[in-house]
């Protein structure tokens, strides 16, 4: 889908008004503190029911006021929001005007994905942060997933719990044989999204880092060992498992690296290298989403202007022609848009817009 156009009432910074958007390409140009990632962030709540800068959605509600309200219409005016007071444990989320109780019924057919300056720490963090990217994907390309994981971790926190209290008993066994199986289940689903992951990733790299393309490899950990069996991986760890207090392996240790001879991306690439490396990650993703769940993904890309010199944008550029989805982008200076312009004889439409002071107006 592709939004047509955004209610935003008391979010971060941003006044309170309707912005319409262009169903291609739009930019957002504003200097630092103007409200470019606090509209983003807005488009993203509406999606995921959370921000992609913090966990606390009060934050996201403006200093001085108890309730936020973000509200989109679609193309084909179908119309979704949801609003939180500060004291509110839950949401209010509407659906053509009628109440909801679920935030997944409201996110049907919006997949947002988002690409910031954060988005390094795909690279650099831990494995918690790309098992957070690919689980995203899963949830919205394997159905399984999202139950799965859902009795999986219910399963590994009953487990925890016995060797914290170190209980061995019949209820070890019984917990120790659920984990086994569902961490299996889990490794089988997320293997095969890799695959697909990793292969729709060649036909972006082609495109964004051409030079590269033959040497990246992608290297996936399950959780345990390879040539392994989890069962006996745990049976051997046994006593340290009881000593530490909880599970050490199992699919919640899951993690995948992309290699280039054996060096990590981080090792090998220059900081744009890397940044074009997410944004090749980021668009196998969202086609992947597509073919999946036949709808179109929407692309937020805050603050594109930092790390890509002209030919990486050139190609960027090239990237986005043949995405064809709703793009959002922002950028500190109008300077680092230029090259990513269509000019009047290319297909792409675009609208500019200019933040100031939380207020997002389009420019001619
Ligand atoms: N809950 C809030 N209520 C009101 N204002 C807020 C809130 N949270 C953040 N702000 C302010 O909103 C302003 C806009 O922040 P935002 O991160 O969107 O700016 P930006 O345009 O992305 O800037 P930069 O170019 O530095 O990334 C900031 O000045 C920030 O202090
Ligand atoms: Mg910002």
């Amino acid at each position: 889908m592709s939004i047509e156009s955004l209610y935003v009432k008391n979010f971060r910074n941003l006044t309170e008004q309707r912005i319409s958007f262009n169903s291609n390409l739009n930019f957002i140009v504003g200097d630092n503190g103007s409200g470019k990632s606090s509209l983003l962030e807005a488009v993203f709540f509406l999606g995921h029911g959370k921000s992609f800068r913090t966990s606390k959605s009060d934050l996201v509600c403006h200093f001085d006021e108890d309730v936020f309200f973000l509200n989109v219409k679609d193309e084909s005016s179908n119309s979704f929001g949801l609003s939180k007071g500060k004291e509110d444990v839950s949401f209010l989320i509407k659906k053509n005007g009628n109440r909801v109780s679920r935030l997944s019924e409201l996110a049907t057919d919006f997949a947002v994905q988002v690409v910031t300056p954060e988005s390094f720490r795909l690279l650099s963090g831990g494995a918690k942060e790309r098992r957070k990217f690919i689980d995203l994907g899963m949830f919205h390309v394997k159905h399984e997933f999202s139950s799965q994981w859902k009795i999986f971790s219910k399963i590994l926190r009953q487990r925890n719990a016995l060797l914290k209290n170190r209980f061995e008993s019949k209820s070890y066994e019984y917990w120790t044989n659920e984990f086994v199986t569902y961490s299996k289940l889990l490794s089988e689903l997320r293997e095969k999204y890799c695959e697909l992951v990793s292969s729709e990733l060649t036909q972006w790299l082609k495109i964004l880092l051409p030079e590269l393309v033959e040497t990246i490899d992608l290297s996936y950990y399950r959780g345990w060992s390879k040539s392994r069996e989890l069962f006996d991986v745990l049976a051997s760890q046994r006593e340290k498992e009881f000593n530490q207090g909880f599970s050490v392996a199992g699919a919640q240790k899951f993690d995948f690296k992309f290699l280039i001879g054996g060096h990590s991306i981080e090792q090998k690439l220059s900081r744009g290298q890397q940044k074009l490396f997410l944004l090749a990650l980021t668009f196998a993703q969202m086609k992947l989403i597509e073919k999946v769940k036949q709808v179109k993904p929407i692309l937020l890309i805050d603050d594109i202007g930092a790390e890509l010199d002209l030919s990486s944008r050139t190609r960027f550029k090239e990237a986005i022609s043949t995405l064809s989805c709703q793009i959002l982008i922002t950028a500190i200076e109008q300077e680092a848009i230029k090259p990513l312009v269509f000019a009047e004889n290319e297909l792409k439409e675009y609208t500019m817009f200019h933040v100031k002071h939380g207020q997002i107006l389009e420019s001619k």
